[in-house]
């Protein structure tokens, strides 16, 4: 299978013909897993691509990955979600590329917005870590009632809404771009600090 001819673009109203296939593809994968995937009604996703919230691969007219985010707690947060690829075209390195560019339209759009993903994916896992996403528990992640509601549909709910939404199977990740952006001290940072307190004796400042 080839991917130089797949294209990873930002999805706009023109997709919104590929949400049912979407949502069969992320149904069938949440089924064949046995674990939690939030289904999504095509409607719902219909409604991401119309509001440049969300991120398609294509290879020609078919539709064979995709991902979406959220705005939670006013813009706070944003969750790059909903991530799926095509059985077909696994292992070819798309997901990747999905969630790159994801990342990519969140943090053009919110740039101050810390960005989480909730998941038990081992691969969603890996790429997040990759981005600068560090793991956080859940309790770390929006508040915002409408967000955890939005895990109904999955098979784990009963674990989550016990737990007081702090604790499920689902493994939170958390970008914080004040954290990521912060300057890293350098070798010197100690060095530099001493010259500095000395002089600041010497001279009594
Ligand atoms: C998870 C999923 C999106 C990965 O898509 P993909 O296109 O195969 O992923 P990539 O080829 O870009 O691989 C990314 C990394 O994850 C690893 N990976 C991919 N599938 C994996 C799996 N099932 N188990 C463990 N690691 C996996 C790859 O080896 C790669 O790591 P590397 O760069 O160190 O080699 C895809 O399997 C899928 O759609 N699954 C069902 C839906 C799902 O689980 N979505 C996530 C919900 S949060």
């Amino acid at each position: 299978m080839e991917t130089k001819d797949i294209r990873v673009q930002y999805a706009d109203s023109s997709h919104v013909v590929h949400a049912e296939r979407i949502c069969q593809l992320i149904f069938e994968s949440a089924q064949q897993r046995g674990t939690g995937i939030a289904k999504r009604r095509p409607e719902y996703i219909a409604d991401k691509m119309e509001n440049g919230k969300a991120v398609i691969a294509l290879d020609g007219d078919k539709c064979v990955g995709f991902s979406y985010i959220e705005c939670w707690s006013h813009g706070d947060y944003v969750a790059t979600s909903g991530l799926i690829v095509d059985p077909e075209y696994r292992r070819l390195g798309l997901a990747t590329k999905i969630k790159e560019k994801t990342f990519q339209l969140a943090r053009e759009r919110f740039p101050y917005a810390k960005l989480f993903s909730i998941t038990t994916s081992l691969a969603v896992m890996k790429l997040n870590t990759r981005l600068g996403y560090q793991p956080v528990t859940l309790s770390e992640l929006t508040h915002d009632q409408e967000f955890w509601q939005g895990c109904e549909g999955c098979v784990n709910y009963d674990v989550l809404k016990r737990n007081n939404h702090r604790i499920c199977l689902c493994y939170g990740m958390l970008y914080d771009p004040r954290v990521q952006n912060k300057p890293r001290a350098h070798w010197y940072t100690p060095y530099w600090m001493a010259m500095r307190n000395f002089t600041k004796k010497i001279f009594r400042l």
